[in-house]
């Protein structure tokens, strides 16, 4: 069973991946809850860690619930990331994790995220200082390569295994291709199949039913599934991949009255953590799919989507499970 550092995970752990503005302390609580093993934080820039900005370090709040928990950081220059480190360290994380993978330009154009999959060397030399400067396990997340003709991942893999990092988390895909066509798990499973590999392989891209997670363990090998847009308004997914390892059956989809009730959780949680306007704004987003598929469910969305305050949010949700009670999710 997989380790990472000294933190003991289950057979073939499923870790919620970082998301900007959607990986927040609330969302991170509903995954625990429904089987995450391991969860992260989205990803924090160091030199907004270092400038003290507020939007950064409030990224920085984690809960004993949620352990084993990782932060994860990004950044290109060294006295940062170092500097962030021992930040990062005084919030209490289990992991910190490097991104070395977001294909934003804004990110990309400054050397970090996967820009920094242009010069490999750069990108051990970073991880191997941050493993010296923290008794925290380090680990990393990144993608295939640059493009298509600059896959490196084999050897960025086992140079950072070399330098100390602990766990390495790839998604299938290059930076060029941003998030469009199929995640790629061979290159993956070749990374895990490679004799000198002795740290976890996560796999991540495009788990989004029990199955594919199924095969990512049981086809291509990995040591687990880090699953993200999958989860997002759907906590459930997590419990839905191990019931079905368990038993080879889909759990029946969760109830009007799970949902509501989810979606309720969810909003009171990021309004306790950031506020009214900021809970009632960001949560936005996970609707669409709590209520995903629900007949002549428009007016109501539109109501969850466009109201500022949590009040009518909230009478929202009364309404569809007054309006809805008995629909049947397939
Ligand atoms: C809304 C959104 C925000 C993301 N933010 C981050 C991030 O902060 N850090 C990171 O490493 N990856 C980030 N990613 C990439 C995901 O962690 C993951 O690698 C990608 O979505 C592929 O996995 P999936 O197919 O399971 O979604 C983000 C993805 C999405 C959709």
């Amino acid at each position: 069973m997989p380790k990472i550092g000294n933190i003991q995970l289950p057979d073939f752990p499923l870790l919620l991946a970082p998301m900007e503005d959607v990986s927040d302390p609330p969302f991170r609580a509903l995954c625990k809850e429904q089987g995450a093993d391991v969860v992260f934080t989205e990803f924090i820039s160091s030199e907004g860690l270092i400038r003290d900005a507020a939007k950064s370090v409030m990224k920085l709040d984690i809960y004993e619930k949620e352990r084993p928990v990782g932060i994860q950081i990004f950044g290109a220059v060294l006295e940062s990331m170092l500097r962030s480190v021992e930040i990062v360290e005084a919030s209490g994380p289990d992991i910190i994790d490097i991104n070395f993978g977001c294909p934003v330009k804004k990110v990309v154009s400054k050397g970090a995220g996967a820009g920094i999959l242009k010069d490999v060397d750069l990108m051990v030399s970073l991880t191997e200082a941050m493993v010296k400067h923290t008794k925290l396990p380090v680990t990393v997340k990144t993608r295939l390569g640059w493009d298509h003709d600059s896959i490196k991942i084999m050897e960025v893999a086992e140079r950072l295994q070399d330098v100390g990092c602990q766990a390495i988390s790839i998604h299938g895909r290059t930076r060029a291709q941003m998030y469009k066509g199929n995640a790629d798990w061979a290159p993956i499973a070749e990374v895990k199949n490679n004799p000198r590999m002795h740290i976890p392989v996560f796999g991540n891209g495009d788990v989004d039913t029990p199955e594919k997670a199924m095969e990512m363990r049981d086809k291509y090998g990995l040591d687990g599934a880090m699953i993200g847009r999958a989860s997002i308004g759907y906590p459930w997914f997590f419990k839905e991949v191990k019931h079905y390892f368990k038993t080879g059956e889909h759990l029946p989809p969760p109830s009007m009255l799970e949902r509501v009730e989810a979606a309720k959780r969810h909003l009171q949680m990021a309004i306790d953590w950031k506020g009214e306007k900021l809970g009632v704004f960001e949560t936005r987003r996970h609707y669409t799919n709590y209520f995903k598929g629900i007949p002549n469910f428009k007016e109501y969305r539109m109501k969850m989507v466009t109201s500022d305050d949590s009040a009518s949010v909230f009478e929202a949700f009364d309404e569809v499970m007054q309006v809805f009670a008995d629909y049947e999710f397939v």
